[in-house]
């Protein structure tokens, strides 16, 4: 029953590029009802087709758009696409409610680039970068069950985590290091360092897995300074685009 109903979306999206192509002024009259509802997939193909269109109604209903995102009433799902349709846009308005949009984002938050992500990936399409992009390779350093590398943490249940702490993890993969993956040095007050993977640290205690394979404790009271933490992951923002993201992030959310 679900394929049928993804294979009903599918041959609407179709119509729509057909209508678009042969008679683009009548394409806002049937995508109204979509575009009304907000139903996600439709939308965002007609998005996409407004994006490039110089056609009065389309550029209208492309401004409506992202007005609703300026004013906070579209859908959170297609968030990425009308913002990168109004990026594309050279229309006015388009780019007055895009800015309006972008101001009302927090700045101070690094993650904020890249908060559309958060919501409306395909988690399917994600499996697919997860397991073939050639830029991200994240199978080359994790597992997810049996399969891949241990280089890094195992991502098996990491769906448990929330979806902003693996936004962060993959654009930033300094800012929280997975313990006993982190590289660091210690000096302490006697003036010795020791550098190492951070593999705990308490209260009290700061312990390091040297590279010999050596476990040392050290009492943080005779810690005079430790390096931030290093992660070996690379960050992803350069690597993939924001749509692969997303997808990713929906993907990630399914490991449970
Ligand atoms: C070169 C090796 C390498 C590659 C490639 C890599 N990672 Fe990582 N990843 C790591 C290491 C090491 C850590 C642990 C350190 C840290 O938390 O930053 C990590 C941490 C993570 C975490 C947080 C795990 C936790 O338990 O907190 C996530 C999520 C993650 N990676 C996802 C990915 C995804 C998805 C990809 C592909 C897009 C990827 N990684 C590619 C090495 C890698």
């Amino acid at each position: 029953m679900e394929a049928l109903a993804s294979k009903h979306v599918a041959v609407r999206q179709q119509a729509l590029r057909s209508i678009h192509q042969a008679m683009p002024a009548a394409l806002v009259k049937y995508a109204q009802p979509f575009i009304e509802a907000q139903a996600v997939p439709e939308t965002r193909t007609l998005i996409d087709l407004m994006a490039n269109s110089t056609e009065y109604y389309s550029r209208r209903a492309l401004r409506g758009i992202v007005l609703k995102l300026a004013s906070g009433q579209l859908d959170p799902a297609l968030t990425l696409d009308a913002v990168a349709a109004a990026e594309q846009s050279s229309d006015h308005r388009v780019k007055e409610f895009l800015a309006s949009y972008q101001e009302s984002k927090d700045s101070e938050d690094p993650l904020s680039p890249f908060q559309e992500t958060l919501q409306g990936g395909d988690p399917a399409q994600g499996k697919i970068v997860f397991e073939t992009s050639v830029a991200a390779q994240c199978t080359l350093c994790h597992r997810v069950s049996q399969q891949g590398s241990e280089v890094g943490p195992a991502l098996t249940t990491i769906g448990e985590k929330t979806p902003r702490y693996l936004l962060e993890s993959l654009v930033a993969p300094g800012a929280v290091v997975a313990p006993g993956y982190g590289f660091t040095a210690v000096t302490t007050h006697d003036g010795e360092t020791v550098a190492g993977t951070l593999m705990a640290e308490t209260a009290d205690h700061t312990t390091l897995q040297l590279p010999t394979g050596e476990t040392r404790v050290f009492d943080r009271a005779h810690i005079a300074a430790r390096t931030p933490e290093m992660s070996s992951m690379p960050p992803m923002g350069a690597l993939m685009d924001r749509f692969e993201l997303r997808d990713l992030l929906a993907y990630l959310q399914t490991l449970k």
